[in-house]
């Protein structure tokens, strides 16, 4: 099986790895961990931020970002219901209310003008997800959020490596969350990472990550332990010496899908411009004037076939028994209409070209 994403891991990330197990230090307790530190460095340059605080996983980065805002009991966070959702579980864990806002059926994204719509007295926060890699539309919610007077955290769980408007997604945000996750495009196992240009958020942020202490035993606030190890910062300063090469080929597959399905009229094909550059972790398509079922014949065919085609967030995340029953019954038409003609086929970087033609070709005959 050809499988949709998979971590891409060698003999420089198992040296990096046995140095630190061999000398230490194993972790960042008191914000000192020299692996940690100089991964923060780098990748709050990659993603053109002042500060960077490495975390544990992509969810404890939402959740300390959207407390760091200062978010209360009742708040309300505006997000999209298409996307994985740990998006939702962190504005909850943080006292916050989720409110879902339909998406724009040609980028999967939130739709500015629905995020209009559900603005109230309570809205705290706006949090885009710049989905399967693509630029969330943030100008517009930045226009949103300024007259609002409420804060932007982007999701950019999967988008390491995207461009809006030639600099990286996340510089229009208060605070950006990026995933390490083994499925990403650059992983530390498990792993996560703010970015800001924000001083006084990425000070909250390094408090609450250690239990809400400035001193040590000195807890100023409740606090988490969301600390990333020294072994996972290891992995990520050679994954991200990488993360160029893999964006690259991930585009170039990208690319050559795109021409090779182009073909066929039935597709709607993921479509880059100048100024909203993907990072490709997933190549997503929609089939036109299809329904759930064949969508999902279509998927088992491919996977029959040895494609691991996959079908993300099947069930968005207003119809999952624990949303639906605590947060009100929602009707987003243009997200159900999506969740049920969706699919992504594999182009990270071990896909070969020639399996990128055995995927196009296999997928146009099923057709
Ligand atoms: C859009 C999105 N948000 C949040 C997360 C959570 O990240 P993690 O799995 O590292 O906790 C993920 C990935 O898993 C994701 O894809």
């Amino acid at each position: 099986m050809i499988p949709i994403n998979l971590p891409i891991l060698g003999q420089e990330e198992i040296d990096a790895v046995t140095s630190v197990l061999k000398n230490g230090p194993l972790t960042n307790a008191l914000g000192m961990g020299p692996k940690v530190t100089a991964f923060e460095k780098e990748f709050g340059r990659f993603a053109q931020a002042s500060y960077a605080i490495a975390v544990s996983t992509g969810t404890s980065a939402l959740h300390l970002a959207i407390a760091s805002t200062g978010i209360k009991p009742g708040d309300e966070v505006i997000l999209p219901s298409f996307t994985f959702v740990a998006t939702a579980e962190a504005v909850i864990m943080a006292g916050g209310i989720p409110v879902f806002a339909d998406i724009d059926p040609n980028t999967f994204n939130i739709n500015p003008e629905k995020i209009e719509e559900k603005i109230t007295d309570k809205t705290k926060i706006i949090l885009p997800v710049d989905l399967f890699g693509f630029p969330a539309d943030l100008q517009s919610i930045r226009k949103i959020a300024l007259s609002k007077d409420v804060f932007i955290i982007e999701d950019a769980a999967q988008a390491h490596g995207a461009k809006y408007f030639g600099k990286s997604v996340g510089v229009l945000s208060d605070a950006t969350c990026w995933s390490f996750y083994a499925s990403k495009n650059m992983t530390t196992g498990e792993g996560g990472i703010i970015t800001t240009n924000n001083s006084e958020l990425a000070d909250i942020m390094k408090m609450l990550r250690t239990h809400g202490e400035k001193m040590k035993y000195s807890s100023i606030s409740l606090g988490y332990n969301y600390r990333m190890s020294e072994i996972q910062a290891a992995i990520g300063l050679v994954q991200l010496n990488k993360l160029p090469k893999f964006l690259s080929k991930r585009k170039k597959n990208a690319n050559k899908l795109t021409e090779l399905l182009s073909k066929n009229n039935r597709l709607d094909l993921p479509n880059e411009s100048e100024n909203m550059i993907s990072s490709w972790n997933l190549y997503t398509i929609k089939i036109k004037n299809s329904n759930e079922k064949e969508r999902d014949n279509i998927v088992d065919l491919l996977r029959k076939k040895g494609i691991g085609a996959t079908v993300y967030y099947v069930n968005p995340i207003h119809l999952m028994p624990y949303y639906r029953t605590n947060f009100g019954i929602y009707h987003l038409p243009e997200t159900e209409n999506i969740a049920k003609s969706v699919f992504s086929l594999p182009i990270h970087p071990k896909v070969t070209e020639s399996q990128i033609e055995y995927i196009a070709q296999t997928l146009i005959k099923i057709l």
